[in-house]
């Protein structure tokens, strides 16, 4: 903000704080949404911020907002005039206690689109409780302020009718999984945040200890140890709206510090599991939303879902299937598909009208997931048009046609390499295509559950098999033999469910002996002697008689995200941080004084190089 207008709104402020009265005695009798033609005639009192404000011949109207609503309030030089010509000092988000009587709207006057449109209320009295300074962008839905700005006043933002909603929204979400929940019998038991590292996949942060010179708790990336050690000991149901920390790259549907309906069950197969959990998406939905959503969930095995989409959470409101031609092209002449371990195409009905820029921008966004480039074949009357296909025998083209179904006025787009990539370039542009082309229908729910999921994935960077959920997460019975000798094939006991392509849960059933736990620390490259000095706490708790066991989390931010139709997550949470994890409100991270160091037995191998200054431009 200029440094004139903030002069001029400090001198305003200064004027008008004469005018601010303390509230006293007045009471509120209604919020700002509640008025209806039912209440003409009555005397009410309400308050709230000034919305907007209009003089019009002699009346001023002033739009009064609470988290409600709005109330049109009438200041009239006939029936009020000390309350008239003070009201003349109001602005734009000042705070006012209104004491008047209802009456109708004017003919002409009313507002359909207002819940309290037929009415306004003729001020009687009224007080300043508070001025405020003009706010750096208007309180209203439609805003062109960027979301940096937004953060920075995240209590104005906060303000907006549409993040108001939002925030109401998760409060009804995390309401009827409450409710849910312990009509089921599950205990709510909060779990500690100063803790041990809980290996989910992601960097830790981690806070020092004063008391403990060189040592470090880790905040939780989820409390998932501690459900499991209260199935020790014997809380059979546990749930918890638990704060989870990860020091991760974040995307627009991942916050370092989020929220998870964390849940964990004693005596429970998968079953057990997922029909408990696709009943309280069905409450959530009927309370949160009054839509009834269909049980149960569709089931996809993992490698069903690779081979069909690319990716482990599928969006199955479109079409457009992957489709497997390896085999088709392995002995051809094009040694880039020949060679490669996987080729897949992906075929665009009625496409072939894409212009050679929308290939490029396909071909510029496929390299995000490692892709060289993108291959492609328009199929004409008679002919196709591809910088490939000359490569390719007939018998190899008519098999590639048959294979994608090839129509004339279609596109396919072919992706060949290692595994991994192919899945991950075709799958994401499957999805980029449908939004684009405007193949996803609107307002559909499409839920479903992705089973079968591998044991572990190979991490390139540690050179070494990792867990793919996490190391507590049980074998399927049948492939518990291939843990030593052939990991890459070997199964879980774990599910995700999936919404709209969106992971919003996951979960598994456990291992519940400690031998099974050794087994797979084994498996994953621990000796006996470094798994009990991590885990040794928790082996020792296995030995105690545990029961089996498993359990769930949902992303609660994802969720409500997708139920609020918010593009980012940060839109359903009070105060996110940034992409770059720093919170614009507060500053935070932020240095910290010398003795605080000492006190923490620490010392910065480098000084701080950045001011204040660079940190608020570098956002
Ligand atoms: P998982 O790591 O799959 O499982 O997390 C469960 C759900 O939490 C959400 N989620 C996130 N939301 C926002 N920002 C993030 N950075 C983020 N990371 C995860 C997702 C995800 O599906 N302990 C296990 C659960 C279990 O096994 O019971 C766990 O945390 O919606």
């Amino acid at each position: 903000m200029s440094q004139s207008i903030e002069k001029q709104n400090t001198n305003l402020q200064k004027e008008h704080a004469a005018y601010i009265k303390p509230l006293g005695d007045w009471t509120r009798t209604h919020h700002c949404s509640e008025l209806t033609a039912q209440n003409n005639g009555q005397e009410v009192c309400i308050m709230g911020w000034v919305q907007y404000r209009r003089d019009h011949g002699g009346l001023i109207f002033v739009d009064l907002r609470d988290r409600e609503g709005l109330t049109q309030v009438v200041f009239s030089p006939e029936i009020a005039p000390k309350a008239h010509e003070d009201a003349h000092i109001i602005r734009s988000e000042y705070v006012l206690a209104i004491k008047g009587r209802v009456r109708p709207r004017p003919e002409g006057m009313v507002n359909p689109n207002l819940k309290t449109g037929e009415i306004e209320v003729v001020v009687l009295d009224w007080k300043l409780l508070n001025t405020a300074k003009t706010p750096p962008f208007p309180v209203e839905d439609r805003t062109d302020a960027g979301e940096n700005l937004r953060l920075q006043w995240r209590y104005l933002d906060l303000r907006r009718p549409r993040m108001t909603q939002n925030l109401r929204l998760r409060h009804r979400i995390t309401n009827s999984a409450r409710n849910y929940l312990d009509e089921l019998g599950f205990l709510e038991v909060e779990t500690p945040i100063l803790t041990k590292s809980t290996p989910e996949g992601a960097r830790d942060f981690l806070v020092p200890s004063r008391l403990n010179h060189g040592e470090f708790y880790a905040l939780p990336q989820s409390p998932q140890q501690f459900k499991q050690m209260l199935m020790m000991s014997g809380l059979d149901r546990y749930y918890q709206v638990a704060r989870c920390f990860r020091d991760e790259d974040l995307r627009a549907d991942r916050q370092p510090e989020f929220t998870q309906i964390d849940i964990e069950m004693s005596y429970v197969s998968e079953n057990d599991v997922m029909t408990m959990a696709e009943g309280m998406m069905k409450r959530i939905f009927k309370e949160a939303m009054g839509i009834d959503i269909p049980t149960p969930f569709v089931r996809m095995p993992y490698d069903d879902a690779m081979r069909d989409y690319g990716v482990d959470k599928p969006d199955t409101r479109f079409d457009l299937k992957l489709k497997d031609i390896t085999s088709i092209v392995r002995g051809s002449g094009f040694k880039l598909f020949a060679a490669a371990e996987l080729v897949k195409g992906l075929k665009v009905p009625g496409g072939a009208g894409m212009t050679r820029k929308e290939i490029e921008e396909h071909t510029e966004f496929v390299k995000i997931y490692g892709a060289q480039g993108l291959a492609w074949i328009k199929v004409h009357e008679n002919e196709w048009q591809s910088p490939i296909t000359k490569f390719f025998s007939e018998e190899e083209k008519q098999a590639i046609q048959e294979a994608l179904d090839l129509q004339v006025g279609d596109i396919a787009f072919f992706q060949a390499g290692a595994k991994e990539m192919v899945n991950a370039a075709l799958g994401n542009l499957r999805i980029r295509l449908a939004q684009q082309l405007g193949l996803i229908p609107e307002n559909t729910w499409n839920f479903l559950w992705v089973t079968d999921f591998p044991l572990f994935e190979y991490s390139e960077e540690e050179k070494r098999y990792v867990a793919c959920h996490h190391p507590f997460t049980a074998a399927k019975e049948d492939s518990k033999h291939l843990m030593k000798t052939d990991p890459a094939h070997a199964k879980a006991r774990a599910y995700d469910m999936v919404l709209n392509g969106n992971e919003i849960g996951g979960g598994s059933i456990r291992i519940h002996t400690s031998e099974d736990q050794f087994n797979m620390f084994e498996a994953l490259g621990f000796t006996d002697e470094s798994a009990y000095a991590q885990f040794g706490y928790f082996i020792n708790a296995l030995e105690y008689g545990t029961p089996p066991h498993g359990g769930i989390a949902f992303g609660l931010d994802r969720v409500t995200m997708l139920l609020a139709g918010a593009s980012s997550i940060r839109d359903v949470i009070a105060f996110p941080k940034t992409q770059k994890a720093t919170c614009l409100l507060t500053n935070a991270p932020d240095f910290v004084a010398a003795n605080q160091l000492r006190d923490l037995g620490l010392r910065l191998r480098e000084e701080p190089k950045k001011t204040e200054q660079d940190k608020s431009n570098q956002e």
